[in-house]
């Protein structure tokens, strides 16, 4: 398994929007987790990708020639009141809570697309693809300042990378635009090549097709498949669309109130009777005539 959820548990006051979760991600493989609204699904991205901190529970990431990366153990502890009195703990939290979380796992290896698209509106495409490679970038002033050998090639191998994903995507053309300029698929496009460049070894997409037209939706299938069978990248694909998670998915994990409620081959699932009753709300006996 390249991720391992374990009685993964968040709580939001006294809401439950997950409740022991537990599921695997296979290396090399497309996983879905689908489920109805409300389900818990993008609150189990907001915790695998420390957008969130798990109230309890395991996330563990696999490294090839290392002991696994422990997903909760990087994001450190949460606020508590002595950090507020301790002015050295306060700075670390605090630090913490703008830079921390999100991006000590996407070092780690682990990257996200949102359900709503995030992007930099007011930046150049390019743009947008650089800063999310700011973590190699150099950061040295004086190297920026003169123009260092090293600080030029660093930056065109970041333009390099950010214009191979472009590429891939089919939208390169449109290096030089605003972000907020582009038609709203690429926009999607756009959200998942930044996600691509940071070299994620599992990318967790947050409903890619949802605003696309059926064409789209079908060149989307085609690249997502592509990223596993050509880039070894292992997805983790929230969507709504049935027809492209039971055509891409080797497994499918079924939330609904918090709980997993399923798991298997999209052709399992799918017969699934629990999962049937989630989806279509059937109440066999006491359904209303
Ligand atoms: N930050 C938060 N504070 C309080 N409650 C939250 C928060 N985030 C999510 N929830 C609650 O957790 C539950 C699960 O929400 P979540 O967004 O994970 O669902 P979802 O499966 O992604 O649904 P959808 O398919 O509509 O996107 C909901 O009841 C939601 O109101
Ligand atoms: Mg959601």
């Amino acid at each position: 398994m390249l991720l391992t959820v374990k009685n993964l548990t968040m709580k939001f006051g006294g809401v439950i929007a997950l409740n022991k979760v537990s599921f695997g991600v296979e290396a090399g493989s497309i996983t879905a987790l689908i489920g109805p609204n409300g389900a818990g699904k993008t609150t189990a991205f907001n915790c695998i990708t420390g957008f969130y901190k798990a109230s309890s529970g395991e996330l563990s990431l696999a490294q090839e020639d290392d002991e696994p990366t422990d997903l909760l153990a990087i994001l450190g502890e949460k606020f508590q009141l002595g950090d507020f009195i301790n002015p050295v703990s306060f700075a670390h939290r605090l630090y913490y809570k703008m830079f921390g979380g999100a991006h000590r796992v996407t070092r780690a290896g682990v990257v996200r697309t949102f359900q709503n698209v995030r992007l930099f509106k007011e930046m150049t495409v390019m743009e947008n693809l650089l800063v999310a490679q700011r973590q190699r970038l150099n950061h040295n002033l004086f190297a920026g300042v003169i123009k260092s050998s090293a600080f030029i090639n660093v930056e065109s191998q970041a333009v390099a990378k950010g214009a191979e994903w472009l590429e891939f995507f089919g939208i390169l053309d449109s290096a030089n635009r605003l972000a907020g300029e582009l038609p709203y698929g690429d926009q999607r496009l756009l959200e998942i090549a930044r996600a691509l460049c940071t070299e994620p070894k599992l990318i967790c997409l947050d409903e890619p097709a949802a605003g696309l037209n059926p064409q789209e939706t079908q060149q989307l299938n085609s690249h997502i498949r592509q990223l596993r069978d050509e880039y070894n990248i292992t997805v983790l694909l929230i969507e709504h669309d049935m027809g492209l998670v039971m055509d891409i998915s080797d497994h499918v994990v079924v939330l609904d109130h918090g709980e997993v409620i399923a798991a298997g081959t999209p052709a399992e699932v799918q017969n699934d009777e629990e999962v049937l009753r989630a989806y279509l709300g059937l109440v066999d006996d006491e359904e209303v005539v």
